[in-house]
């Protein structure tokens, strides 16, 4: 079920560009795993354990539900300062990811952080991830 439910971002593009949505189901959820191995891994490890005080684990982490409607903008900006995940406080600095991600590869990429390691965690939609890169001031032109 999870890799359905992750799999809306990716529905809703191959809908938009009038294609089967066959591929959807693999390709799209790939899509976020790639992403996430290649950006996010290295530092919240490859199951999302984080790394001990320095960084904060993403498996089963309080901190997506409580912060669901600002991950976008955390992952376009960075973060910086105290926060607390799973009752542990962390306070280091996470750089912007890549600015070239595309607010889709975004979308792909929270899903798989959602649905990932015993996380079931509401999924996004692409729509919903421009609002709020949106409401944080990250302009078109710059995506
Ligand atoms: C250079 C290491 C580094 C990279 C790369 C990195 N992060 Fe982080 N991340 C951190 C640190 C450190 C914090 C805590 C920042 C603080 O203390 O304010 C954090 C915090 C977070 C949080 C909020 C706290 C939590 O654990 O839920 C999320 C969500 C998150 N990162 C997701 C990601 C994703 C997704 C990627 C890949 C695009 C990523 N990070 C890439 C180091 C990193």
């Amino acid at each position: 079920m999870s890799r359905r439910r992750s799999c809306v971002a990716g529905a809703a593009t191959l809908l938009g560009a009038g294609l089967s949505l066959s591929g959807c189901f693999t390709e799209r959820q790939n899509e976020g795993a790639r992403i996430y191995a290649t950006h996010c891994a290295n530092c919240h490890g490859a199951q999302g354990e984080g790394l001990q005080r320095l960084i904060p684990p993403l498996a089963r982490a309080d901190y997506l539900t409580k912060n669901r409607a600002n991950l976008a903008c955390l992952l376009r900006k960075g973060l910086q300062g105290p926060l607390v995940v799973n009752g542990v406080e962390f306070n280091q600095v996470m750089p912007a990811a890549d600015s070239h991600l595309t607010d889709s590869q975004l979308t792909n990429l929270l899903n798989f952080v959602q649905t990932s390691w015993g996380n079931q965690g509401e999924v996004f939609t692409i729509s919903e991830v421009s609002a709020q890169l949106e409401g944080c001031g990250v302009v078109p032109d710059s995506r």
